[in-house]
């Protein structure tokens, strides 16, 4: 789907419908809509941010299920220049919807949105500078869109091998430096994160994206885990537990939406994107209880559930970042790693844990200003007190006393792996809940919400 902004009166746009939003009706009841004469009528309760991205939202489900119209048209009219975002929100974020798997899914007609310069009520601006924020708002959605597909994707589509192909694919016009590392280099470097895989046939990989390296500018590291499917291994998951596991790349996906975003807008800031891909199955081969394995620095970890296996990966990809990148300033983790986070702040959040307060509360700032919402989940020193002490290697990795804050505690399991000097740059997000939604939410459907992109564009702003 294209959307042009067009700077004519919206008459002279050539489409056979016209999205008319009206706030005052006789008739027409809170978000309900009609047709007449070539043009939809919709009722909006007010110019707020929010209820211009809803109203939008339910228009364009409706457009998209009538199927009729191959373009559509609609002005500025009480948009103003800061609401923008709240317009492209609504007609592209709230239009997704997952067919890929329908042998019956209809192809939407819809290929053109029209937006005329008219009415407009900021006249500060030229259109080129309304026309640039309609631009960069259509990139960061497309992203977002982009990223849902990959995480909503099956698992045996998204292999880890599938998945970094599928990477470099999305990345080949763009100047993002893609290196996929295999599985005998991830034997051989990371060998913790191999072990958690080792009863798939699917072998690891390990993508590590460069944007703008060494060019003088900030340096941002991402690391994220991309658990292409988790089934618990033999610690296995219950059914009802396991089915939708395929969720549980999200947080590589999501750095990977994040760093082509950054891309695609052209933002001065060098950033890296380390993703670890990895199944965990079963099999004679796999992973136990009671084995001890070691990270790529030699640290042993006694495994006593091999349904923590997201830290595992991490703790290899943490080491690995810090010794390959140097002159770090932000270390920022994305993972689906517990479950106990969704029961602790529910769906709409994401949970940041570190050792730096004023970052997480920068973070849970900057983010309120584009609707995506953060949790504090702070450390106090009694978390850390021998609770991953094992009788024979150097951590368990899962607690070993029953002390709650199951999310806390997979931060301060991953803190092990971090070197002092970047103990206060780095921040722990678990989107266990968030990145992957039960029930439809705001601009999102059941699935995939793609969550965090929009956080980090307005936290980079401040830097
Ligand atoms: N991928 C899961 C976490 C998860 C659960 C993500 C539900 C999304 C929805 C992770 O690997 C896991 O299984 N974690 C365990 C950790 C526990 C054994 C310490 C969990 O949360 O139960
Ligand atoms: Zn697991
Ligand atoms: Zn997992």
């Amino acid at each position: 789907m294209k959307i042009t902004f067009i700077d004519r009166p919206i008459k002279e746009i050539e489409s056979k419908l016209e999205i008319i939003l009206i706030k005052k009706h006789k008739y027409l009841k809170a978000n309900s809509m009609f047709i007449k004469e070539n043009k939809l009528y919709v009722k909006i309760a007010n110019f707020k941010h929010y209820t211009i991205t809803e109203t939008l939202t339910n228009t364009m489900r409706y457009i998209n299920k009538i199927n009729k119209y191959k373009s559509i048209k609609i002005s500025l009219y009480g948009i103003s220049n800061k609401k923008l975002q709240a317009l492209i929100d609504g007609l592209l974020l709230g239009s997704y919807d997952f067919t890929k798997y329908q042998s019956k899914s209809k192809k939407l007609k819809l290929q053109n949105i029209y937006i005329a310069n008219q009415n407009y009520k900021d006249t500060e601006f030229s259109y080129e500078e309304v026309k640039s924020k309609i631009d960069n708002n259509i990139i960061i959605d497309k992203n977002i869109n982009l990223s849902r597909d990959m995480i909503n994707s099956v698992a045996q589509d998204t292999t880890p091998i599938k998945i970094s192909n599928w990477i470099e694919k999305e990345l080949k016009n763009t100047e993002i430096k893609c290196t996929i590392k295999d599985d005998n280099y991830i034997k051989k470097e990371l060998p913790a994160f191999y072990d958690i895989s080792k009863g798939s046939i699917n072998k690891p990989r390990l993508v590590h994206l460069k944007y703008n390296e060494n060019k003088g500018y900030n340096k941002i590291v991402l690391i994220g885990k991309g658990v292409t499917f988790d089934t618990g291994g033999i610690s296995l998951k219950p059914s009802a537990y396991m089915y939708d596991m395929r969720l549980d790349k999200a947080g590589a996906i999501t750095i990977f939406g994040i760093i082509k975003t950054i891309n695609d807008l052209k933002l001065p800031i060098e950033i890296h994107a380390i993703l670890g891909f990895s199944e965990n199955m079963i099999s004679n081969n796999a992973y136990k209880p009671g084995d001890v394995i070691k990270t790529r620095s030699g640290k042993t970890i006694e495994i006593m559930n091999t349904d923590a296996e997201g830290r595992i990966l991490l703790a290899d990809l943490f080491e690995y970042t810090q010794d390959k990148i140097k002159k770090i300033d932000y270390i920022f983790d994305y993972a689906t790693l517990t479950g106990s986070v969704e029961g602790a702040i529910g769906q709409y959040s994401a949970g940041l844990v570190g050792h730096n307060t004023k970052l997480k509360h920068k973070m849970i700032k900057v983010s309120k200003k584009v609707d995506e919402w953060y949790v504090d989940l702070p450390f106090n020193r009694y978390f850390f007190d021998g609770s991953y002490k094992s009788t024979i290697a150097d951590y368990t990795n899962i607690p070993t006393s029953s002390i709650g804050g199951g999310t806390i505690m997979g931060g301060i399991f991953i803190d092990n792996f971090l070197k002092k000097e970047h103990k206060k740059k780095w921040l722990h997000i678990d989107i266990a809940c968030v990145s992957f939604i039960k029930s439809s939410w705001k601009y999102h459907q059941y699935g995939a919400t793609g969550f965090g992109i929009k956080s980090i564009l307005s936290f980079l702003e401040t830097i």
